[in-house]
């Protein structure tokens, strides 16, 4: 008997823990992905959630407050943290780190201009104390100007980019800032002439503080740690349109001293293989509900072909780095596992990414939001959150009707389908994530700013939104605070 009826059962995951260097890699299947479809409402009506309430952010009113005053776009964003992702204030200054754009480009032009940018605000004020906005000071972007691009061999490039990463602060105010650089090479009408460029980098510099605010020093010299390898990372080459980024930087406290990261990739086949197997599927043995891997393929499933990736640091200045297998697959289920993350809860190890409605592969459908899974280590036989689905906290979306998109939002879709993305798990369980689109077709408002941050209860394979944080579960907008400080 299957769990819902009509669906399959997922698979059995053991969340049995694998030595980081062993070449095991565990797999977000179709089976666990179909759940996603399974809890949803076939009669939800228009405008409706169709996915239950206790994995949904509550609904973000249209009239959010713009944390930067109208200066710049804003979206992926982090905190400055230490080897376990705690949270850092600098001598009385909460600081993130954002992606951020002019705000003359439209909104979706924004990720071939993304630079780094920083803000800053004063810590230790509870958050029902602070600004609507959150309170933040715009303090311009991280680095020099043209450093971020001369790590590339090939120089003719049009547009050059910063995007996600991460911040490790360490003793006397040093900083690391890992990130993702890529460059495009256009012609006038827009059209790769090859395909881009990224590759991940590490800049180390200095924060600095005084009574009247927070700036950097140094980043003059960005280290090159990572290019796909076309092994177990898709290269340009294989898929021009491949991804690699978001490098999150860890130590995990079971190999004291040992520095890593996760990243986004995709497997390394040229792209159109038909390189999914069974195994991807994942369904029982004689689930009346399984599907047949060939059909799968001839969907075109074999296009979407996320992982997670794994490296891990030569040396102590973490300048030079290697790859491991990756942790995670999502072969024929998404292309792209985003932003992932390591998070420490109860001796658990969790692993969230983010994943978009439209990167799903066919067959497979879900919202917008954090995906979450969790074993006993960085390398595990990893189980998706709640009900086996993956599904950590999606967006208020009706799954009965078409997805629309963040420029042309669907008539009957929940306005809320794209009001978060580039979630965040931070201590506490709390999530922030950037506003994309909030409305329908007839009237919309595009976002560009936080969005108000939201609390996860964390425990087991279950997360659950806690509607008993700020005012109906949605706390103040743009609040990431510290959970340590440094002075
Ligand atoms: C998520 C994301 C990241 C990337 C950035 C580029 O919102 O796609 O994966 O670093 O945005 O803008």
């Amino acid at each position: 008997p299957s769990a819902v009826p009509g669906f399959p059962n997922p698979t059995t995951h053991t969340q049995q823990r694998y030595h980081w260097n062993t070449n095991y890699t565990s797999k977000w299947t179709r089976a666990d992905a179909r759940q996603l479809a399974a809890m949803s409402d076939p009669t939800a009506p228009p405008r409706t959630n169709s996915m239950p309430e206790e994995y949904t952010m509550p609904t973000v009113p249209q009239s959010f407050p713009d944390m930067s005053g109208g200066e710049v776009w804003v979206w992926d964003s982090w905190p400055l943290t230490d080897a376990q992702a705690n949270q850092y204030s600098y001598k009385g200054w909460e600081v993130i780190f954002s992606l951020v754009a002019d705000r003359r480009l439209g909104f979706d032009d924004r990720h071939t201009y993304a630079k780094l940018g920083y803000f800053f605000r004063p810590a230790s004020i509870p958050s029902a104390q602070r600004p609507v906005d959150g309170g933040w000071t715009y303090g311009g972007l991280v680095f020099p100007p043209g450093v971020s691009g001369e790590i590339f061999d090939d120089q003719t490039f049009t547009h050059q980019t910063e995007w996600s990463g991460s911040t490790r602060i360490f003793s006397n105010g040093q900083v690391k800032v890992f990130y993702t650089a890529v460059a495009f090479y256009r012609d006038a009408a827009g059209q790769d002439v090859k395909p881009a460029d990224a590759r991940i980098v590490m800049s180390p510099g200095k924060i600095k503080a005084n009574a009247n605010g927070v700036w950097f020093t140094g980043f003059k010299k960005h280290h090159e740690l990572l290019k796909p390898d076309g092994l177990w990372y898709q290269n340009g080459a294989q898929n021009p349109f491949y991804n690699f980024r978001d490098p999150f930087a860890f130590e995990d406290p079971q190999y004291p001293g040992r520095t890593f990261m996760v990243f986004e990739g995709n497997t390394a086949t040229q792209r159109g293989t038909r390189a999914c197997v069974e195994s991807d599927l994942g369904y029982q043995p004689g689930d009346p509900y399984a599907e047949n891997l060939e059909t799968v393929m001839d969907q075109g499933a074999n296009l979407r072909m996320a992982n997670v990736g794994l490296a891990i640091a030569d040396n102590a200045a973490l300048t030079k780095w290697h790859f491991l297998p990756p942790i995670l697959s999502a072969n024929c289920v998404t292309d792209q596992t985003e932003r992932p993350q390591i998070y420490y809860k109860d001796g658990k190890y969790y692993l969230f990414t983010i994943s978009h409605r439209s990167t799903f592969a066919p067959g497979i459908d879900g919202p917008e939001g954090v995906y979450g899974f969790v074993g006993n280590g960085v390398r595990s036989d990893y189980q998706p959150v709640n009900r086996g689905s993956g599904l950590a906290l999606g967006n208020p979306t009706n799954l009965n009707y078409a997805a629309g998109t963040p420029f042309a939002p669907d008539f009957n879709q929940h306005p809320g389908a794209f009001q978060a993305y580039s979630h965040y798990v931070m201590p506490g369980g709390l999530v922030q994530s950037f506003i994309d689109t909030i409305g329908t077709s007839d009237n919309f408002r595009r976002g560009g700013t936080l969005g108000p941050t939201v609390k996860l209860n964390i425990s087991g394979d279950t997360t659950t939104v806690d509607r008993t944080y700020g005012v109906g579960g949605l706390g103040g907008y743009a609040d990431i605070p510290a959970n340590r400080a440094k002075f």
